[in-house]
């Protein structure tokens, strides 16, 4: 009884807690966009809740808070002309992948609007692992993940002013998980409701 006791707790802290606290990271870089990019913010400001929604895709797409994702292959396979052999550790490339030009029209650039586009495949927008989580190993908390930064930039824009003093906000392509070198400084913090 306490073993199971013990072993749930385990579960949730390894699957609920510590991931939920890591979405920290994504409202950080989401605070790094409304910074880098002012003009989204004034808009959300007035936008409806669908705004908020593609302003969280494009977070994530944009900024290389989790770049790649490990795995070992179990059994031999070929695909597209590629020899995957059993034993060998592999890596999915889920930055390059977000960014990739042959799938986005100027990756480089931050647009939420593309979203509104977007194809919906679990292949090309894949910033907490691809496929379906069901069947594959994409993320089972992607939607709450969602919810929390969409609270975030929500509170962010609607409910506080504040300053952001002169500070490293440089990202560290070879840091993982990255962040901003300064993470994000706000000073003289007003709520404005
Ligand atoms: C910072 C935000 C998050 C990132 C970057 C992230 C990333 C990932 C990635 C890359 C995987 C796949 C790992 C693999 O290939 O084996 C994964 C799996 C998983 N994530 Fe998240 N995650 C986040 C937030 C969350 C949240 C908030 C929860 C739940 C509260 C969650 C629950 C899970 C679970 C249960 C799995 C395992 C799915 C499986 O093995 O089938 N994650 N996550």
């Amino acid at each position: 009884m306490h073993a199971r006791r013990r072993g749930s707790r385990s579960l949730l802290r390894h699957r609920a807690l510590r991931p939920t606290v890591a979405v920290a990271r994504y409202i950080v870089f989401a605070a790094l966009a409304l910074h880098d990019y002012p003009r989204q913010a004034v808009d959300l400001r007035d936008a409806d809740d669908d705004a908020l929604e593609l302003f969280a895709h494009e977070v994530r797409r944009f900024y290389p808070f989790f770049p790649f994702v490990a795995a070992i292959v179990r059994r031999n396979f070929t695909w597209r002309g590629y020899e995957f052999e059993e034993g060998t550790r592999t890596l999915l490339d889920l930055y390059g992948t977000n960014r990739d030009p042959r799938v986005w029209d100027a990756p480089d650039t931050f647009r939420p609007e593309r979203f509104r586009d977007w194809d919906e495949s679990p292949f090309n927008f894949i910033p907490q692992d691809g496929g379906d989580f069901l069947h594959n190993h994409r993320c089972a908390g992607e939607w709450i993940t969602k919810e929390l930064m969409e609270a975030a930039v929500d509170f962010l824009v609607h409910s506080i002013d504040y300053e952001v003093p002169a500070q490293d906000l440089s990202v560290d392509l070879s840091r993982m998980p990255a962040i901003p070198a300064s993470c994000f400084r706000i000073t003289n913090v007003r709520r404005v409701h």
